[in-house]
């Protein structure tokens, strides 16, 4: 099942749903679902079905996950809105198989105050905020910070790819453990001295 949030169109009943459509055509065999906070129940039939919800409901998103099954893919395109990206991530991610990918396109908002951004790239609570402890949480086995307890996502996100506007999340086990111990013993130089360039991969 791939799941979408926000199916576009807004009033316009002839443009809506043009990227359900095209999912449709690239994964003919896949149910196709699109959530959106307007009814686009006139797009139902065949393959495609839709929800009217909002995006931070947990009990609409529960419900499309227990009627349809667990998504495989996931496309946040809704409102854009930080705050909202954050909620259905943190409600919609615990439930997805691994193997499963997430998509938040549009992800430039979380620079755009008018949108629920901030002008400062390293502001706290914006989507890319979000994005950049995910990708610290890929090493959380290597972290040393003391007391530090690993997260959900830092033990179940996988990989993050950052591409311009767009975000692409994998789930999956992240827990390989580390080569700490095996690194502390072979990196005996500066860093700035190839000469102490070991051939085991460490830095
Ligand atoms: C950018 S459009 C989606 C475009 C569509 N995915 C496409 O590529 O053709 C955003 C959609 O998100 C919907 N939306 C906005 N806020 C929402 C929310 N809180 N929950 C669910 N859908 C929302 C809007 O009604 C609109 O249809």
């Amino acid at each position: 099942m791939l799941l979408e949030i926000g199916i576009g169109g807004y009033t316009r009943k002839r443009r809506s749903g043009a990227s359900l459509k095209m999912w449709r055509w690239f994964f003919p065999k896949a149910r196709i679902v699109g959530l959106d906070i307007e009814d686009k129940s006139f797009l139902d039939g065949g393959h495609i079905q839709t929800y009217l919800g909002d995006q931070t409901d947990p009990e609409i998103l529960r419900r499309i996950i227990d009627e349809e099954g667990a998504p495989l893919v996931v496309i946040d395109d809704g409102s854009h809105i930080p705050e909202h990206v954050r909620a259905t991530f943190a409600i919609l991610f615990p439930l997805l198989p691994d193997g499963a990918i997430y998509c938040i396109e549009d992800i430039q908002t979380s620079y755009w105050p008018a949108r629920g951004g901030a002008v400062d790239p390293k502001a706290s609570g914006t989507s890319m905020d979000l994005v950049k402890d995910l990708v610290d949480g890929l090493n959380h086995e290597e972290l040393l910070v003391e007391g530090y307890e690993s997260s959900y996502t830092d033990r179940h996100v996988k990989a993050v790819h950052c591409y311009h506007n767009l975000v692409v999340i994998e789930k999956g086990d992240n827990v390989e453990g580390s080569n700490r111990d095996t690194a502390a013993h072979t990196f005996h130089g500066s860093n700035d001295d190839p000469a102490h360039d070991d051939d085991e991969g460490t830095p």
